[in-house]
């Protein structure tokens, strides 16, 4: 079974996502920095009568970045072509993304920060200039032909913003970051994603699903679709608070947001290795998990919730680890 809490939205996922995602920039809930930002840049844009400044969104999986590309395309009245870093094989794939484009398209970039070498030059270049080498014929016969660009708005959204080079970094206009949501905005998240799916839903129930997000929109989707598919069937269709925990009991999603691959990660720790600390392949290793999903899964989110900390020779777990499973802690940790 899929993890319910897991970050990252699979194939089947993205249609569910796409009825949930905000048309505008009104609608998109929190991130109140970043809106009131990029609105400027946008509105801007529009007095000039010009196309927008080259944007770049960066922030962890599941809290807009697309959608806010839709969003800009949306408000500046232009077409979105959608792509991403490992789609782009080759230069050349880019090149034909490039040199079809039309004046004020919105050319969103997915996980840029995985672009080829060659792409990202290319990329620069056209951000920049636009302009675009393209080359004709194989061999020693190729010739490249320069062509001029309509101007456009490059949209990058990546993971890791640490990872782009320079170079390319400096050639976005605007850099937004986007942050874990607040218990709050979260609400108001579910209850207008109820309201779209037709659900009723009592108060303390949307709160209790906020709470247990991770701090992240795309989870709090996620949780509200098993919440309601409960209600539906152990009810008429309702979600009130013990429906809406009876559902996230079934599901293994525990009050803190833990769930089960979390909790295998801190017991894993305690139990196998009295707190660490502990390296990730040894322990993945003992739990039967790949290094990289505990790094990219469950990791990000327990340091930052305080369950477990990482050290240099390894990751340990808090005094809030071994409250959280009832376990007593070893004297002397904090
Ligand atoms: N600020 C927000 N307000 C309402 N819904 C949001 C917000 N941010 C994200 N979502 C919802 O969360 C889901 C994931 O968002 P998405 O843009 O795909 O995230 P990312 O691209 O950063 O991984 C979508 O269904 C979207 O509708
Ligand atoms: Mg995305």
């Amino acid at each position: 079974m899929e993890s319910l809490v897991d970050t990252g939205a699979s194939e089947a996922e993205r249609a569910a996502e796409s009825a949930l995602r905000p048309k505008l920039l009104d609608e998109f809930v929190g991130q109140k920095k970043l809106r009131s930002q990029l609105k400027l840049v946008l509105d801007a844009a529009k007095l000039r009568g010009s196309s927008a400044d080259h944007v770049l969104l960066s922030g962890p999986p599941g809290l807009g970045k697309t959608t806010l590309s839709m969003i800009i395309a949306a408000e500046m009245g232009s077409n979105l072509r959608l792509t991403s870093g490992p789609a782009i094989q080759h230069a050349g794939d880019l090149a034909s993304i490039l040199s079809s484009l039309q004046e004020g398209d919105v050319l969103f970039i997915d996980e840029i920060h995985r672009l080829a070498r060659p792409a990202e030059e290319m990329l620069y270049l056209a951000m920049e200039d636009f302009r675009v080498d393209v080359v004709v014929g194989k061999g020693p016969g190729a010739t490249s032909i320069p062509l001029t660009l309509p101007p456009f708005t490059v949209v990058g959204a990546t993971t890791r913003a640490g990872l782009l080079p320079a170079p390319l970094r400096d050639r976005f206009g605007y850099t937004g970051h986007l942050e874990y949501y607040e218990v709050d905005e979260l609400e108001s998240i579910v209850k207008r994603s109820a309201g779209l799916l037709g659900t009723d839903i009592a108060t303390s129930a949307t709160t209790e699903l906020a709470r247990r997000s991770r701090g992240t929109p795309r989870i709090a989707n996620r949780l509200l679709r098993r919440v309601c598919d409960y209600a539906q069937v152990h009810g008429n269709g309702s979600v009130n608070l013990s429906s809406a925990r009876e559902a996230l009991t079934l599901f293994e999603v525990d009050p803190q947001g833990l769930d089960r691959l979390d909790r295998m990660v801190i017991e894993g720790i305690c139990q196998r290795f009295a707190g660490g600390p502990v390296g990730v392949s040894t322990l993945a290793m003992s739990i039967g998990e790949e290094p990289e999903t505990v790094e990219t899964v469950a990791e990000p989110y327990l340091v930052r919730e305080g369950f477990i900390i990482r050290t240099p020779r390894g990751r340990q777990a808090t005094v809030k680890a071994w409250n959280h499973l009832g376990l007593t802690p070893p004297s002397g940790l904090f």
